[in-house]
């Protein structure tokens, strides 16, 4: 298994990976290609993770997901520490997730902001 940067030929493979997770991912307004870390095996995507980088003080970790049949080999736990790790590069202190699996990203460390209760979105 390896983890790279994605490139825009990744994009109908990250998508695919994606849309099988229809409960859980956004399936529209993806991350641009740029922003995608893939693992592969054989030179196939078995995993996304995307970082987007919106500012010196925050970063977003969109579109986790990991082929179901790769799951719990340690694939998303490497995603997610490739785009801390570029974060850190680029001098990013705040890291966010909307996430409906907040057990997942908790064990990651992440968790409530300075101990507010509650991140609030206003959708416009
Ligand atoms: C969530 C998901 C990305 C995990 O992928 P994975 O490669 O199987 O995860 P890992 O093997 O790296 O597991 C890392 C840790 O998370 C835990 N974990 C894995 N799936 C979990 C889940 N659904 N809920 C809570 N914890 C989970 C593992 O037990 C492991 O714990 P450990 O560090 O104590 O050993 C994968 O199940 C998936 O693609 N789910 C559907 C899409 C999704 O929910 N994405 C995240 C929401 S944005």
């Amino acid at each position: 298994m390896e983890i790279r940067k994605a490139s825009a030929g990744d994009m109908p493979a990250i998508s695919k990976l994606i849309s099988e997770y229809p409960d859980e991912l956004m399936q529209d307004h993806l991350p641009p290609a740029e922003a995608f870390f893939v693992a592969t095996e054989n030179e196939e995507v078995v995993g996304c993770c995307a970082l987007e980088i919106y500012s010196r003080r925050l970063a977003e970790v969109r579109s986790l997901a990991v082929r179901k049949d790769f799951q719990h080999k340690g694939i998303a736990k490497q995603l997610i520490q490739t785009c801390v790790t570029l974060a850190k590069e680029n001098d990013v202190y705040e890291l966010f997730c909307i996430t409906g699996n907040p057990d997942f990203f908790q064990k990651r460390g992440f968790g409530s902001f300075k101990k507010e209760k509650y991140a609030l979105i206003k959708i416009l």
